[in-house]
């Protein structure tokens, strides 16, 4: 069994890591430790799902690796409220708690509603698009569709650049690639939201109102106490950071495929405006699979444990690499071929898998299929307008493309 060589969290792996995947899978290597990380990284489809089935072992309450706060960043955070563990942060029961009543906010009506505006604001941006005839199509269009969603759910319709300030702040925060400065920013954002959200809070519990923050407030199960407003302020913190990036990515990430492959953008074209939703559903599994943006998310291992002939000891880093399990030729043949009716698609674990799977799947499957029956059908001949200005930043965790500068034309 010959690992590959190099390191999988080399910044120019990160960027580009599918010869590292295809390596390790054609290698048998299932799981690796990576000295550099201190964390074992696991790669195969099969353990993969192992892991996510077993969160008692492998759990999710990682907040404590966040960095390690300072006097400096206590103070600042004191002006705030508290910000306990919720869902991605959380083992049962709080997990379980929180799950059930979140999946309460993402009701069908609630996610139809989010449906029409998101055609809407699809719409409005192509209609932008086709005045200018090229441009970053991130900036155009990939950023600001999942930020709209999100700022018209908590008030800021008219402040999107905000919800992307947080969001932004939030990621860098946990990146550690930032410096002191940036980290103290990032910190005062975090409270600047909370106070922000508070306000909003309060103003939902009073006089009730139409969005995913309302039916959170109002959200009763049985046998379970209400979402306090703490856990409001860190649940709809998560549905920016989870939801804006990693849908930007499909989306941006998504188009790049299509033009890089044309016989798959003339298949996508014949069946985009209504012709043929189902082909443009599995196109969208087929993205998450390829792109899979949320590349590895951790866990903490609690006992000694054996996992694919390894032994891993409690209190171990592990990382779940969704987008190496993505690319599992024991799973999906010829894994690094993009191929929109490709049969089995959905299998992807892009959303992860267990009980912590992406509890905003539905909400962003239907962002995604909207998003491309819109542009396909409207715009055409799409081109890249300069391969060097392809930008994708190296992150441990998220992998997308940044800057995607593109040329099209309208459809006649
Ligand atoms: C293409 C878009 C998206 C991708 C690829 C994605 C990916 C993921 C993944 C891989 C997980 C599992 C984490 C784990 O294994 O611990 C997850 C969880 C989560 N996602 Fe998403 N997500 C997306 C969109 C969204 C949206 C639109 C929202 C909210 C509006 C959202 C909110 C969340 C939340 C709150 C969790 C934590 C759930 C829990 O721990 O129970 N995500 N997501």
């Amino acid at each position: 069994m010959n690992k590959p060589a190099g390191n999988l969290f080399a910044p120019e792996t990160l960027v580009d890591p599918f010869d590292y995947y295809r390596e390790a899978h054609e290698a048998g290597v299932k799981l690796e430790f990576v000295a550099e990380a201190n964390a074992w990284v696991v790669y195969s489809y099969e353990l993969v799902s192992e892991v996510t089935a077993k969160p008692e072992i492998y759990s999710n309450d990682f907040a404590s690796l966040m960095g390690a706060a300072d006097e400096e960043i206590d103070a600042i955070l004191a002006e705030g409220w508290d910000n306990p563990p919720t869902l991605l942060t959380a083992d049962h029961p709080v997990h379980t708690r929180n799950r059930k009543l979140v999946n309460l906010a993402f009701s069908a009506p609630r996610v139809n509603a989010i449906e029409a505006d998101m055609r809407k604001k699809s719409i409005e941006l192509i209609e932008k698009m086709a005045q200018k005839g090229g441009g970053d199509f991130v900036e155009d269009f990939a950023i600001p569709l999942p930020v709209a969603m999100i700022a018209q759910q908590i008030g800021l319709d008219n402040d999107p650049k905000q919800v992307k300030d947080w969001s932004d702040a939030a990621v860098d925060r946990f990146s550690q690639l930032i410096d002191r400065e940036r980290q103290l920013e990032c910190v005062r954002s975090f409270v600047d939201y909370q106070r922000y959200m508070k306000g909003l809070i309060d103003d939902r519990r009073a006089n009730g109102g139409d969005d995913l923050l309302t039916d959170l407030v109002e959200a009763r199960v049985e046998g379970e106490t209400p979402l306090t407003d703490e856990e409001i302020m860190s649940i709809m913190q998560q549905f920016m950071v989870a939801g804006n990036e990693t849908t930007t990515s499909t989306i941006a990430g998504g188009l790049l495929q299509l033009i890089r492959n044309p016989e798959q953008m003339a298949k996508a074209k014949a069946a985009a405006g209504g012709r043929d939703p189902k082909l443009i559903q599995n196109m969208v599994e087929e993205m998450l699979r390829y792109e899979s943006p949320s590349a590895g998310i951790w866990r903490v291992v609690k006992e000694d444990v054996e996992l694919g002939g390894e032994k891993i000891a409690a209190g171990s880093m592990l990382q779940v690499r969704y987008a190496a399990a993505n690319r599992d030729p024991a799973k999906f043949e010829d894994p690094d071929a993009f191929l929109i009716d490709r049969k089995n698609a959905r299998a992807h674990l892009a959303f992860g898998k267990g009980p912590h799977m992406c509890v905003g799947n539905m909400l962003s499957r239907k962002e995604m299929f909207v998003a491309f029956d819109e542009l396909l059908e409207r715009l055409d001949n799409f081109q890249l307008a300069d391969e060097g200005g392809i930008t994708i930043l190296p992150n441990i965790m998220l992998r997308g493309v940044t800057k995607l500068p593109i040329t099209y034309e309208v459809a006649k």
